[in-house]
């Protein structure tokens, strides 16, 4: 049977050049390289410069994945743009991104789901390709974390840092199994009942100010595995297929105690896991498609690989999405 496949034709990436490693971080905070590593895995994280905006980093990674799908602007008609940090509150930095790219027809808009957002927009630009709404979509995240931290609070400014990736996804025809390119299955969700556990202390309503990132880091961490584990699981659920069948687990980047705890309770192979926390940090919406580029670019995925992206964030929000390179 001919179906409508949402298939990754790019992708690209941008980190800003300035590089902040953990010994950085140590003049500034009471804290350690030891510290960092031993509990996140993290050594380094980029940070915007001066002036230097989300939509700058979505541009760049967005020029990019045109580049490696070898489309030009003018050919994408949805941009769907996931960030927690926009350049302004309105309007949304997607349309920012569109101009800049020269594009005047379709449609764009920001998507907030914080660090679940690239999987989030992915389900999306995925249904629309699928009932027809979009051809060619251009899905990005895109973060400068580094504005909304609190640079005196060494439990949460350790974590975070700032970067930009984007995917190329069109519509293809598939058969409908499991060996069609594309996205095979995706499952978003979200429980704001845990909003307090991880959320910015500021807004354009509640107080007229942009506001700084809290988290209760032990709280997240508690819940984070079991709600990776469930929605990867409900992809399983939905396709027939196992973890024996990925070819590469490409988690969010938060911590790698928790992509190993994944893995291990997912029975991924460690040497299947793609991890760049250590060079990135946690870059929220922008670390998928940092950490698929980085894979994409060394090589080790391929044409027709079998790939899990996960995520898990503020709200909560979490989700996976099971594609076919
Ligand atoms: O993107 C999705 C959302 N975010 C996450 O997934 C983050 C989830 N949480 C985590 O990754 C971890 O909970 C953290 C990395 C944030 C913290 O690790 P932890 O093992 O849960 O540490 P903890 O919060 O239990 O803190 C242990 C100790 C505390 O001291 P006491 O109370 O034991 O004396 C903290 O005050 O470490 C202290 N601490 C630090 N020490 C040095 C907290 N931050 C730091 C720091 N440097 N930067």
């Amino acid at each position: 049977m001919s179906v409508i496949r949402s298939t990754v034709t790019g992708c690209g990436s941008y980190l800003p050049e300035k590089i902040l490693t953990n010994d950085d971080l140590a003049k500034m905070v009471d804290t350690s390289d030891e510290w960092i590593v031993q509990r996140t895995g993290i050594r380094q994280r980029h940070i915007a410069a001066e002036g230097e905006v989300t939509s700058d980093l979505a541009l760049e990674a967005a020029r990019r994945a045109l580049e490696s799908a070898g489309l030009e602007a003018g050919d994408i008609d949805t941009i769907i743009l996931a960030t927690a940090t926009p350049d302004n509150t309105f309007p949304a930095t997607a349309v920012t991104v569109q101009a800049r790219l020269g594009i005047t027809g379709g449609a764009a808009f920001d998507l907030h789901a914080v660090c679940s957002g690239f999987v989030f927009a992915l389900n999306t630009a995925d249904a629309y390709i699928r009932t027809g709404l979009a051809k060619r979509c251009l899905v990005i995240g895109a973060e400068t974390f580094s504005r909304i931290l609190d640079w005196e609070d060494r439990t949460t400014c350790v974590l975070f840092g700032d970067g930009a990736g984007a995917v190329v996804v069109e519509a293809t025809e598939g058969e409908g199994t499991n060996s069609d390119r594309g996205i095979l299955t995706s499952h978003i969700r979200s429980d704001g009942r845990h909003k307090e556990k991880l959320f910015v202390d500021g807004g354009p309503s509640g107080t007229g100010t942009v506001g700084h990132v809290r988290m209760e880091g032990r709280e997240v961490f508690k819940h984070a595995v079991g709600m990776i584990t469930d929605v990867i699981e409900d992809a399983y659920k939905a396709t027939g297929l196992s973890s024996d069948d990925l070819d590469w687990f490409i988690p969010h980047q938060a911590n790698k105690r928790i992509i190993d705890a994944s893995a291990k309770k997912l029975n991924i192979a460690p040497e299947k896991v793609v991890t760049t926390v250590q060079l990135h940090g946690n870059t929220s919406a922008a670390s998928i498609p940092l950490a698929l580029d980085v894979a994409v670019q060394d090589g080790r995925v391929k044409r027709n690989d079998l790939l899990m992206l996960e995520a898990m964030g503020g709200g909560f929000t979490w989700g996976s999405v099971l594609l076919r390179w």
